[in-house]
Order: C-alpha cells, then structure tokens, then sequence
C-alpha cells in the first residue's frame, strides 16, 4: 500500500513538474514573440513578411526557356541576344504585350504575357526587368 502511495506521489510531483515546465515555456514564448513584435525584432517581422525575392534566372527557366532555350540561343522562338540591347521598356513592351521596338508585332505564338501571367500572377516590372537581367548575362 506504502509503495501504491509513494508510486501516486510520484506521479504527482511528475504532473506538477510537468505543469511549471508548461508554463514556463509558455511564458518564455510569450516574451520571445512580444519580443519580435517589438522594435527589436522588427527586422525578423519585415524579413517573413516581405515578398520572396525576384529570381530572374528561376523565371526564365520556367517560362521562357521552353521555346527561347536553357541559354536563349532559340527553338521555337528565336535566340534572344538582340534583346540584350533593347532598353528594359522595351525588353517589358515585348513580353507583356507583344510589341517589340519599331512597332513590330510579334508573332501569336510568343504568349502575351501581360494577358497569361507569370505563374498565374501577373506580372511585375520587377520579374520582367530580372528576366531581362539574366537574359543580357548569358
Ligand atoms: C510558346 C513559345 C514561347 C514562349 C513560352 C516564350 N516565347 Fe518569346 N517568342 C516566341 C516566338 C515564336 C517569338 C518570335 C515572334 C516574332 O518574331 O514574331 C518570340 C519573341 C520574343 C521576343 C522578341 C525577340 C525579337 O528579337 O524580336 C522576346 C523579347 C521574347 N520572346 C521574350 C520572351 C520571354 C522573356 C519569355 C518568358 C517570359 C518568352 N519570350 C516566352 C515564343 C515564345
């Protein structure tokens, strides 16, 4: 019977242990998120709420090099190292709506990207100026 008792005491110490431990915790990530809500933890709070960043080289892979080529050297669009030169309006004039310098419109196989969108968004200048960007480097 002793043994049952100690056994229960045990098992209370336990539970308590385990009751101030979970509060503990639970005070200090209280204070940590207090914390990054705080003025010095602005910096944390700006960095996940801020948009991922703009990969040129991840947007043309997925948009542009099936029919431009891995290196826009051309497939079923031309190669693009003309356009290296073109001014970034002009580069933006051209895939969001078709319209390259010289009032040349581009064939309809050469998606109107300011009508498709760039993976079901549209387009930023800031995605169209990256692609530009990583284009002119290859
Ligand atoms: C479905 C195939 C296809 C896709 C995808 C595509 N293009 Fe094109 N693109 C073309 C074709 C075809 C032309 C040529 C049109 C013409 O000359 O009339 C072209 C022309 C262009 C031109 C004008 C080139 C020049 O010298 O006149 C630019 C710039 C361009 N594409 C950029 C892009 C970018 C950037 C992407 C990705 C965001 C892209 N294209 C995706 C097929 C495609």
């Amino acid at each position: 019977m002793s043994g049952d008792r100690s056994f229960t005491r045990g098992e209370i110490t336990g539970a308590l242990t385990f009751v101030v431990l979970a509060v503990a915790i639970g005070i200090s990530s209280y204070r940590a998120g207090l914390n990054i809500s705080g003025g010095t933890g602005g910096a944390g709070m700006t960095a996940s709420a801020a948009p991922a960043p703009v990969n040129g080289q991840d947007l043309y892979a997925s948009n542009c090099a099936g029919c431009h080529g891995a290196q826009a050297q051309g497939g079923v669009g031309p190669g693009l190292a003309e356009t290296k030169a073109w001014a970034d309006a002009d580069f933006r004039q051209a895939v969001l709506h078709g319209q390259a310098p010289g009032g040349r419109t581009l064939s309809p196989v050469m998606p109107r990207f300011g009508d498709t969108g760039l993976g079901g968004e549209a387009p930023t200048e800031e995605q169209i100026d990256a692609i530009h960007a990583y284009v002119k480097g290859l």
